[in-house]
C-alpha cells in the first residue's frame, strides 16, 4: 500500500529538479500525478517515466489555472494535493534590482502560489479534504541579502500559507510550507557564489547539499495523511543552516 494511493496530485514546475523528484516519489506511492511546467520536453519526459500526465501551464496565468484544474477534475474526478513548487531565482540587492525584475519574481513565486491555492480551494473545500504544499525557502525564514526579490517572495509564500491554512482549516484542507536550503538542482547553480561552493557548503552543519529527493520525502509527508494534524506551519529541510 502506498502513502498516496489514488490521491490526485498536481505538481507545478515538475519538469525538473525538486518538482520532478516529487512527481516520481508521489507516483511510486500510488498517486495519480499531474505535472505542469513551461518546459514541455522535460515535463513530458517526467510524465512518461511515471505514467502521469503533463500539461503546459504558466503559473502566472489565471485562465491556465482554471483550465487545468477543470481538466484534472473532469479526468481524475477530484484534486487532492497541490504542490506549488514552480519558482524562479534572481540576484540583486535592494538598490540594484529593477522594478521589472522584482515584479517578475513576485509574479512567478507569489502570484503563482496565490492563483494555485485559489484555483483548488473550492473543490477541496467542497470535498472536505485536501493538502496544499507551498515551496518557500530558507530565504523565507531569514534575510536573503543579494537576492532581495527572491527573499521577499519566499516570505510572502510563508505568509500566504499561514493565512490560507487558517481560512481553509475548518473545511479539512491543510496548507503547509517547505523551506529548503541548498538543494542540488539547476536553480542552485544560479546562486551567486555557488561556483565557490565549498565556502557555502562548509556553513551547512550536515556538511553537504541535499538531493532533490530529500525535499520530496518531506513533501510526501505533508501531502499524505501522515501529517493529518499539521497545518499552517513551516517545515525546514536545510541540513541545519537555520540552526546557526
Ligand atoms: N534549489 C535550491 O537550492 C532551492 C532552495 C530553496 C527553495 N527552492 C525552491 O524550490 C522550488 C523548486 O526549484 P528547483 O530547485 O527544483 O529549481 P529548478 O529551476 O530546477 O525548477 C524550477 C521549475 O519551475 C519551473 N517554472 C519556472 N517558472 C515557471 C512558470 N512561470 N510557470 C510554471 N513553471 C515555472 C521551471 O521551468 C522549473 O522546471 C522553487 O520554488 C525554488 O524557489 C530551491
Amino acid at each position: 500500500m502506498g502513502r498516496l494511493d489514488d490521491r490526485v496530485c498536481l505538481i507545478t514546475g515538475g519538469a525538473r529538479g525538486q518538482g520532478a523528484a516529487e512527481a516520481e516519489l508521489f507516483a511510486a506511492e500510488g498517486a495519480i500525478v499531474w505535472v505542469s511546467d513551461v518546459l514541455d520536453a522535460d515535463g513530458q519526459a517526467v510524465a512518461a517515466k511515471i505514467g502521469g500526465q503533463y500539461r503546459h501551464h504558466d503559473v502566472r496565468d489565471e485562465s491556465s489555472w482554471a483550465g487545468l484544474i477543470d481538466e484534472i477534475i473532469d479526468t481524475s474526478g477530484r484534486i487532492d494535493v497541490l504542490v506549488n513548487n514552480a519558482g524562479i531565482f534572481r540576484t540583486g540587492r535592494l538598490f540594484e534590482i529593477e522594478p521589472s525584475d522584482f515584479q517578475e519574481v513576485m509574479d512567478v513565486n507569489c502570484l503563482g502560489v496565490f492563483l494555485g491555492m485559489r484555483a483548488v480551494a473550492p473543490s477541496m473545500r467542497e470535498a472536505g479534504r485536501g493538502a496544499i504544499v507551498n515551496i518557500s525557502s530558507v530565504a523565507g525564514l531569514n534575510a536573503s541579502a543579494g537576492a532581495f526579490a527572491y527573499g521577499t517572495s519566499k516570505w510572502a509564500v510563508r505568509g500566504m500559507t499561514k493565512t490560507a491554512a487558517v481560512e481553509l482549516g475548518r473545511r479539512g484542507v491543510r496548507v503547509n510550507s517547505i523551506h529548503p536550503g541548498l538543494i542540488e538542482t539547476e536553480m542552485l547553480h544560479q546562486v551567486p557564489g555557488y561556483a565557490d561552493s565549498d565556502r557555502m557548503v562548509k556553513r551547512v552543519p550536515l556538511g553537504r547539499v541535499a538531493e532533490a529527493r530529500e525535499v520530496a520525502n518531506l513533501a510526501l509527508y505533508l501531502a499524505s495523511d501522515d501529517s493529518s494534524y499539521s497545518t499552517g506551519m513551516e517545515f525546514v529541510v536545510d541540513g541545519g543552516v537555520s540552526a546557526l
